[in-house]
Protein backbone atom coordinates (compact mmCIF):
# COMPACT_ATOMS: atom_id res chain seq x y z
CA UNK A 1 0.00 0.00 0.00
CA UNK A 2 1.00 3.51 -0.98
CA UNK A 3 2.79 5.36 2.12
CA UNK A 4 0.44 8.13 2.05
CA UNK A 5 -3.24 5.93 2.32
CA UNK A 6 -4.13 5.47 5.63
CA UNK A 7 -6.45 2.62 4.90
CA UNK A 8 -7.69 0.51 1.37
CA UNK A 9 -11.90 1.37 1.05
CA UNK A 10 -12.32 -0.44 -1.95
CA UNK A 11 -9.78 -3.20 -3.26
CA UNK A 12 -9.13 -4.30 -7.48
CA UNK A 13 -11.32 -7.32 -6.74
CA UNK A 14 -14.37 -5.50 -5.44
CA UNK A 15 -13.80 -2.56 -7.26
CA UNK A 16 -14.22 -4.95 -10.33
CA UNK A 17 -17.68 -6.64 -8.64
CA UNK A 18 -18.76 -3.59 -8.55
CA UNK A 19 -18.17 -2.47 -12.33
CA UNK A 20 -19.27 -5.26 -13.44
CA UNK A 21 -23.12 -5.18 -11.50
CA UNK A 22 -23.20 -1.77 -12.92
CA UNK A 23 -22.48 -2.84 -16.48
CA UNK A 24 -25.46 -5.73 -16.32
CA UNK A 25 -27.74 -3.54 -14.89
CA UNK A 26 -27.31 -0.57 -16.97
CA UNK A 27 -27.04 -3.25 -20.60
CA UNK A 28 -30.38 -4.47 -19.12
CA UNK A 29 -31.99 -1.61 -18.81
CA UNK A 30 -30.90 0.07 -22.13
CA UNK A 31 -31.63 -2.53 -24.44
CA UNK A 32 -32.62 -2.46 -27.67
CA UNK A 33 -31.00 1.27 -27.24
CA UNK A 34 -27.69 2.50 -28.60
CA UNK A 35 -25.59 4.44 -25.65
CA UNK A 36 -23.28 7.29 -24.99
CA UNK A 37 -21.24 7.38 -22.62
CA UNK A 38 -20.24 11.00 -21.76
CA UNK A 39 -16.95 10.44 -19.78
CA UNK A 40 -16.36 13.00 -16.56
CA UNK A 41 -12.59 14.17 -17.31
CA UNK A 42 -10.11 13.14 -15.84
CA UNK A 43 -11.36 11.46 -12.46
CA UNK A 44 -13.69 9.07 -14.29
CA UNK A 45 -11.21 7.68 -16.68
CA UNK A 46 -10.43 4.59 -15.12
CA UNK A 47 -13.93 3.53 -14.22
CA UNK A 48 -15.35 4.27 -17.11
CA UNK A 49 -12.59 2.27 -19.65
CA UNK A 50 -13.72 -0.40 -16.93
CA UNK A 51 -17.12 -0.12 -17.34
CA UNK A 52 -17.88 0.46 -20.98
CA UNK A 53 -16.39 -2.99 -21.74
CA UNK A 54 -18.78 -4.31 -19.02
CA UNK A 55 -21.58 -3.27 -21.20
CA UNK A 56 -23.10 -5.06 -24.25
CA UNK A 57 -24.76 -2.63 -26.11
CA UNK A 58 -23.87 -0.48 -29.34
CA UNK A 59 -22.44 2.08 -27.42
CA UNK A 60 -20.17 5.48 -28.72
CA UNK A 61 -17.57 7.63 -25.96
CA UNK A 62 -17.53 11.10 -25.55
CA UNK A 63 -15.61 13.07 -22.99
CA UNK A 64 -16.80 16.34 -21.03
CA UNK A 65 -14.46 18.18 -18.76
CA UNK A 66 -15.73 20.50 -16.00
CA UNK A 67 -14.28 22.21 -13.44
CA UNK A 68 -15.47 23.49 -10.14
CA UNK A 69 -12.30 22.53 -7.75
CA UNK A 70 -8.80 24.11 -7.75
CA UNK A 71 -6.41 22.15 -5.81
CA UNK A 72 -7.77 21.57 -2.21
CA UNK A 73 -10.36 19.43 -1.22
CA UNK A 74 -13.36 21.50 -1.72
CA UNK A 75 -15.69 22.50 -4.12
CA UNK A 76 -15.89 26.08 -4.83
CA UNK A 77 -19.86 26.14 -6.19
CA UNK A 78 -19.19 27.39 -9.59
CA UNK A 79 -18.76 25.39 -12.73
CA UNK A 80 -16.80 26.20 -15.77
CA UNK A 81 -16.66 23.51 -18.79
CA UNK A 82 -13.88 23.22 -20.04
CA UNK A 83 -13.89 20.68 -22.47
CA UNK A 84 -17.22 20.46 -24.50
CA UNK A 85 -18.41 17.11 -25.69
CA UNK A 86 -16.92 16.41 -29.14
CA UNK A 87 -20.28 15.43 -30.85
CA UNK A 88 -24.04 16.48 -30.87
CA UNK A 89 -25.75 14.97 -28.13
CA UNK A 90 -29.13 15.58 -29.95
CA UNK A 91 -30.95 12.21 -30.84
CA UNK A 92 -28.24 10.23 -28.48
CA UNK A 93 -29.22 8.45 -25.01
CA UNK A 94 -26.10 9.81 -22.91
CA UNK A 95 -25.05 8.65 -19.60
CA UNK A 96 -22.71 10.67 -17.89
CA UNK A 97 -20.34 9.17 -16.29
CA UNK A 98 -18.50 10.25 -12.80
CA UNK A 99 -16.05 8.97 -10.25
CA UNK A 100 -17.27 10.49 -6.77
CA UNK A 101 -20.52 12.71 -6.38
CA UNK A 102 -19.58 14.83 -3.45
CA UNK A 103 -21.61 18.27 -3.02
CA UNK A 104 -23.64 17.02 -6.18
CA UNK A 105 -22.75 20.68 -7.75
CA UNK A 106 -21.04 19.00 -10.98
CA UNK A 107 -23.15 16.29 -11.85
CA UNK A 108 -26.35 18.57 -11.36
CA UNK A 109 -24.99 20.89 -13.68
CA UNK A 110 -23.71 19.01 -16.23
CA UNK A 111 -27.32 16.95 -16.18
CA UNK A 112 -29.43 20.22 -16.34
CA UNK A 113 -27.13 21.92 -19.14
CA UNK A 114 -27.22 18.33 -21.48
CA UNK A 115 -30.98 18.34 -20.49
CA UNK A 116 -31.52 21.00 -22.81
CA UNK A 117 -28.98 19.76 -25.76
CA UNK A 118 -31.76 17.71 -27.61
CA UNK A 119 -30.61 14.28 -25.90
CA UNK A 120 -32.80 11.35 -25.99
CA UNK A 121 -32.24 10.96 -22.14
CA UNK A 122 -29.71 12.22 -19.70
CA UNK A 123 -28.90 9.81 -17.15
CA UNK A 124 -26.08 9.45 -14.51
CA UNK A 125 -23.84 6.88 -13.56
CA UNK A 126 -21.13 7.29 -10.53
CA UNK A 127 -18.83 4.94 -8.92
CA UNK A 128 -18.99 6.60 -5.77
CA UNK A 129 -21.35 8.79 -3.98
CA UNK A 130 -20.67 10.63 -0.46
CA UNK A 131 -24.20 11.83 0.48
CA UNK A 132 -22.97 13.52 3.79
CA UNK A 133 -21.33 16.02 1.65
CA UNK A 134 -24.33 16.78 -0.70
CA UNK A 135 -25.41 20.59 -1.20
CA UNK A 136 -27.01 20.31 -5.23
CA UNK A 137 -29.90 17.55 -5.17
CA UNK A 138 -28.82 15.27 -6.94
CA UNK A 139 -28.66 11.14 -6.67
CA UNK A 140 -27.28 9.15 -9.59
CA UNK A 141 -29.24 6.88 -11.69
CA UNK A 142 -26.51 4.20 -11.02
CA UNK A 143 -24.28 4.20 -8.20
CA UNK A 144 -21.61 1.90 -7.34
CA UNK A 145 -20.93 2.41 -3.76
CA UNK A 146 -21.86 4.82 -0.97
CA UNK A 147 -18.69 6.28 1.19
CA UNK A 148 -18.57 8.08 4.26
CA UNK A 149 -16.98 11.68 4.24
CA UNK A 150 -13.47 10.40 3.52
CA UNK A 151 -10.86 11.90 0.81
CA UNK A 152 -10.68 9.38 -1.32
CA UNK A 153 -7.85 8.50 -4.10
CA UNK A 154 -7.13 6.37 -6.54
CA UNK A 155 -8.85 4.06 -9.36
CA UNK A 156 -8.91 8.09 -11.39
CA UNK A 157 -9.27 9.92 -8.49
CA UNK A 158 -6.65 12.30 -7.70
CA UNK A 159 -5.13 15.07 -4.81
CA UNK A 160 -3.53 17.51 -6.66
CA UNK A 161 -3.68 15.27 -9.78
CA UNK A 162 -1.72 12.71 -8.05
CA UNK A 163 -2.34 9.04 -7.15
CA UNK A 164 -4.88 8.51 -10.23
CA UNK A 165 -2.73 5.22 -10.94
CA UNK A 166 -3.27 3.22 -7.57
CA UNK A 167 -5.42 0.16 -8.59
CA UNK A 168 -7.39 0.37 -5.69
CA UNK A 169 -9.65 3.00 -3.73
CA UNK A 170 -7.92 4.09 -0.46
CA UNK A 171 -8.62 7.18 1.96
CA UNK A 172 -6.05 9.81 1.67
CA UNK A 173 -3.75 10.78 5.47
CA UNK A 174 -4.95 13.73 6.51
CA UNK A 175 -1.69 15.14 7.01
CA UNK A 176 -1.23 15.13 3.04
CA UNK A 177 -4.11 17.66 2.79
CA UNK A 178 -4.05 19.43 5.82
P1 LIG B 1 -18.93 17.77 -6.54
O1 LIG B 1 -19.25 18.77 -7.60
O2 LIG B 1 -18.66 18.43 -5.23
O3 LIG B 1 -19.93 16.67 -6.44
O4 LIG B 1 -17.51 17.20 -6.89
C1 LIG B 1 -17.33 16.17 -7.73
C2 LIG B 1 -15.87 16.11 -8.13
O5 LIG B 1 -15.01 16.43 -7.04
C3 LIG B 1 -15.53 14.70 -8.52
O6 LIG B 1 -15.69 14.51 -9.89
C4 LIG B 1 -14.08 14.60 -8.11
O7 LIG B 1 -13.26 15.02 -9.16
C5 LIG B 1 -13.93 15.56 -6.98
N1 LIG B 1 -13.96 14.87 -5.68
C6 LIG B 1 -14.92 14.91 -4.75
N2 LIG B 1 -14.63 14.14 -3.68
C7 LIG B 1 -13.43 13.60 -3.96
C8 LIG B 1 -12.58 12.67 -3.25
O8 LIG B 1 -12.86 12.18 -2.14
N3 LIG B 1 -11.44 12.34 -3.89
C9 LIG B 1 -11.06 12.82 -5.09
N4 LIG B 1 -11.83 13.66 -5.80
C10 LIG B 1 -13.00 14.06 -5.23
MG1 LIG C 1 -14.03 14.65 -11.19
Amino acid sequence: MHGDIENILMTEKEIAECVRTLGAKITEDYRGKELTAAVILRGSLVFAADLIRKIELPLTVDFIQASSYGSGTETSGTLNITHPLADDPAGRHLLLIEDIIDSGVTLLNLRERLKSSGALSVKTCTLLSKPARRRADIEADYTGKVIEDNFVVGYGLDYNQKYRNLPYIGILKREVYE
